[in-house]
């Protein structure tokens, strides 16, 4: 699938450029040339970047166990 449709980037081209160190959606399109052109791709840039963040916390509930064991209710 594309991320950026002007400079035909696909999503792993960006998440190749995510974790080979690119943090930034400028430091993504400097690496990949995604959102040089129009620019309507940055926001998906930005997800991308997100969602590797998510990827990578390790501490704490995922957010399907805060979903999955809702608190307990008083009696
Ligand atoms: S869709 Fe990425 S720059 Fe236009």
């Amino acid at each position: 699938m594309y991320v950026c449709i002007c400079k035909a980037v696909s999503q792993r081209v960006v998440a190749e450029a995510i974790e080979d160190g690119a943090r930034t959606v400028d430091a993504v399109s400097a690496c990949t040339g995604a959102g040089t052109d129009c620019g309507s791709c940055r926001r998906s840039i930005a997800r991308e970047l997100e969602r590797a963040q998510l990827g990578k916390r390790e501490c704490g509930p995922s957010r399907a166990q805060v979903v999955a064991e809702p608190a307990l209710q008083p009696a």
